[in-house]
């Protein structure tokens, strides 16, 4: 086979070239027979392979493969390595089902919990989403596999995911909602990259020269090829101009001829299409390194998928009960009421793409069963599959709790409620379900809620009458053995929360601009989502980031800090001792957030840069070593248009969860960054005060105006006869619009004074 890609172009007529960047078929890459280059197979993705038995078709059903659990689910696991596993159990069955490429994983950010597609995606925090995704990809990867890092930029929401025009500001793009993209491309080059449907400040991002060319590939690096969403090209032309190599689904006769003919016009330059053309033999031919087929390890996925979900399953609340210890772990009950249909079909995935078609389902029922086989499990239905509201239900699972010792309440919401396509429109349990949790914890104290879902849902209603809650998510086919594990203490729960679950939706960060209008949605909360958002706000919330409950207890000892002076480049490393101080082993993930006590812009209250799981012996210690970069120092200065840091201090937050501070840390950081002087002539007085260079050369002027403006005003303090602090007023005013109040005084025209100060502070004569 001839595989050098130059020698291939350079034979290629321009119809194959302009084919070749379009797919044969939904999932298929067209291949040149007569170059030798062969088709490519991709398949859905993110977890687990969707593979259809005719790649050639679109049709619904998929064949057999292991549906692991979501992304919210194993985003909760924290844990790197298994991350990487789950990676490489992806990659063995795309490899036996013959899939070259697996659309995933999905990195966008979790604006709203509304988002449909919220249960697909890891996480509300950047920097542990890109650590997941890196992860993830270097698993699947790793086996000769490629993934499609998706859906890139700006994409959290389904309310028009087709046009809806993302007004985002580029501070909040850069530190928000493209870190993780750029983390797992800079750290793991996907082979392929999907753009999104949507718009980003008025362009698609189909489309998006700067998304797609200026970012992804010539700042990041990024080396494979950008692949559409399917169905996200509207201007094939401009696509390519854009950066987009390879447009999906096809074929697209139409579009393969524009392109042909925008060649031939000289509209677009053969050069472009070149460019694509390469980028697609490159990892058409990389796929084809890996042979496929053969089978894979049916068993030990399913197995991987039950670790994964029992290390991501959340323990949310286990309060202990008036009359002792804790619910959980369950020990000694006789007789067991479960109840809710999720606990005999188990409610493990949400709708749309990525939906698998299981190997096998475990049914969360007969896991129960099988983990205590001398107790008794008395059933009832709860609540129907849909919204429609059945009091005889909730009257039989009353009766069946109350002749219970202990009643486990399998809560999923209606299937259909999360899925790709559409948006929740609330928080909420069905009406049902909050009538039947209500009833069966008022006639049964000892009731747990093991719930499913993809994101956060409401609790208010009935949260403080129910001890236990487990956050079971969409926890892929084995999960509900891993919901038995928990719930009987053969696992101990280690997962901890992903994002924020609010009180209430009205509490929520996107609340007054979700899910906007009018063609456009505005990021009007800026950076301040998840976290950031109700720690800026002080509010309180359900549960917090970070968060999850264990059968045992942890206690953070001797915190330190590699240096309590560094230099940005060099670093920090943070080390503290855990200990198990509880009777179990277990395993505990400690949080690193980092508080920038000033900064020239307005930062987060603090912000995760740095975690590590440690699994702990009943007594042992262990010490936590994490390493912080410069970049957990830095922000983004749109200004400057790249990240900084700036001299200070800085809190090292040690924490067991975002409002469970366990030490504080305090640091000094020196900036080694250069920055250019960007003082203009709109600069106002007080940035001239704020740059060093421009202190340097206005700073006498400065106490002259002060010493000017006291003698007439009053200074700052004193009884103004205009009741104002008149240099607090002039520091906010362009340095020449004050001049030109003090023209009289002054030796030439301020416009040239000005002129003058500005050559000086950029470097040149005056
Ligand atoms: C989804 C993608 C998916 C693609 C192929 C699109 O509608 O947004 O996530 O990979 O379809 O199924």
């Amino acid at each position: 086979m001839n595989t050098d890609i130059r020698s291939i172009i350079a034979g290629m007529t321009l119809e194959e070239k302009a084919a070749l960047c379009t797919g044969a078929s939904a999932w298929t890459s067209t291949p040149v027979e007569r170059l030798g280059v062969p088709e490519m197979i991709v398949s859905d993705g993110p977890h687990g392979i969707r593979r259809v038995p005719d790649v050639h078709a679109m049709t619904p059903q998929s064949l057999p493969a292991t549906c692991y659990p979501t992304a919210s689910c194993s985003a909760s696991t924290w844990d790197l390595a298994l991350m990487g596993q789950l990676g490489a159990a992806i990659a063995e069955e795309a490899i036996a089902l013959n899939v070259d490429v697996v659309l995933g994983p999905g990195v966008n950010m979790k604006r709203s919990p509304l988002g449909g597609r919220n249960f697909e995606y890891f996480s509300e925090d950047p920097f542990l989403t890109g650590e997941l995704a890196v992860n993830f990809i270097n698993g699947v990867q790793a086996k000769g596999v490629g993934t499609s890092l998706k859906h890139y930029a700006a994409n959290n929401q389904e309310f028009q995911r087709f046009s809806i025009d993302a007004q985002v500001d580029e501070r909040t793009l850069r530190e928000i909602y493209l870190p993780a993209f750029e983390k797992a491309v800079k750290e793991a080059q996907p082979w392929t990259v999907m753009c999104s449907y949507n718009k980003l400040n008025g362009v698609f991002a189909s489309e998006h020269h700067a998304l797609l060319t200026e970012i992804l590939k010539d700042e990041w690096g990024f080396e494979g090829l950008v692949v559409s969403d399917w169905g996200a090209v509207r201007d094939r032309v401009a696509a390519l101009r854009g950066g987009l190599d390879w447009e999906m689904p096809g074929p697209q006769d139409r579009r393969v001829r524009t392109v042909i003919d925008a060649v031939r016009s000289g509209e677009l330059a053969e050069a472009t299409l070149d460019e694509s053309v390469r980028r697609i033999l490159r990892i058409v031919f990389k796929a084809k390194e890996t042979p496929k087929g053969g089978a894979f390890d049916v068993d030990a996925h399913h197995e991987l998928a039950r670790q994964v979900a029992a290390e991501g399953i959340v323990l949310l609340k286990n309060d202990p009960l008036p009359q002792g210890g804790p619910l959980l772990p369950l020990a000694g009950h006789e007789r067991i009421a479960v109840i809710g249909r999720s606990a005999q079909a188990a409610h493990f995935q949400g709708g749309g793409s990525s939906h698998i078609n299981p190997t096998r389902v475990d049914v969360p029922i007969e896991a129960l069963r099988s983990r205590a086989p001398t107790s008794e499990f008395i059933y009832a239905e709860g609540y129907p599959p849909d919204d429609s509201f059945r009091q005889d239900l909730i009257d039989k699972a009353a009766q069946v709790a109350q002749s219970a010792d202990v009643a486990l309440l399998y809560i999923a919401l209606p299937t259909y409620i999360e899925s790709e396509g559409y948006d929740r429109t609330d928080l909420d349990l069905t009406a049902q379900q909050v009538a039947l949790i209500r009833a069966v914890s008022s006639v049964q104290p000892r009731t747990v809620v093991v719930l499913n879902n993809g994101a956060p849902v409401a609790m208010n209603a009935w949260i403080d009458a129910v001890p236990a809650v487990v956050e079971g998510w969409m926890m892929g086919q084995a999960g509900g053995s891993a919901l038995a594990d928990i719930l009987f203490g053969h696992a101990n729960p280690c997962g901890k929360l992903a994002e924020t679950f609010p009180l209430k939706l009205a509490d929520t960060p996107a609340y007054l601009n979700w899910p906007g209008g009018a063609g456009k949605v505005q990021y009007g909360e800026g950076l301040f989502i998840g976290y950031r958002y109700y720690d800026a706000k002080q509010m309180p919330v359900l549960f917090p980031f970070g968060h999850g409950l264990s059968y045992t207890t942890f206690e953070y000892s001797h915190p330190r800090v590699s240096a309590t002076h560094f230099r940005d480049v060099d670093g920090l490393t943070v080390t503290v001792d855990i200990t198990n101080t509880g009777h179990v082993a277990g395993k505990d993930i400690v949080q690193v957030y980092v508080h920038d006590r000033a900064s020239g812009l307005v930062r987060p209250e603090k912000e995760l840069k740095g975690f590590a799981k440690v699994s702990l012996q009943p007594g042992e210690t262990k010490s936590v070593t994490i390493e912080l970069d410069s970049r957990a120092f830095a922000y983004y200065h749109p200004e400057y248009g790249r990240w900084i840091t700036e001299d200070g201090e800085f809190d090292i937050l040690i924490a067991a969860s975002a409002t469970d501070i366990r030490h504080t840390l305090t640091v000094t950081l020196k900036s080694t960054v250069k920055l250019p002087c960007i003082l203009d002539k709109e600069s106002t007085i007080r940035e001239w005060m704020a740059d060093p260079r421009g202190r340097d050369v206005f700073g006498p002027f400065y106490a002259q105006m002060e010493e000017q403006n006291r003698k007439i005003f009053g200074g700052s303090g004193d009884e103004s006869p205009i009741g104002m602090d008149m240099m607090g007023m002039m520091g906010d005013m362009p340095l020449v619009s004050v001049l030109m109040w003090q023209q009289d005084a002054l030796p030439m025209h301020p416009e040239d004074l000005v002129d003058g100060l500005l050559a000086e502070v950029h470097g040149q004569a005056h």
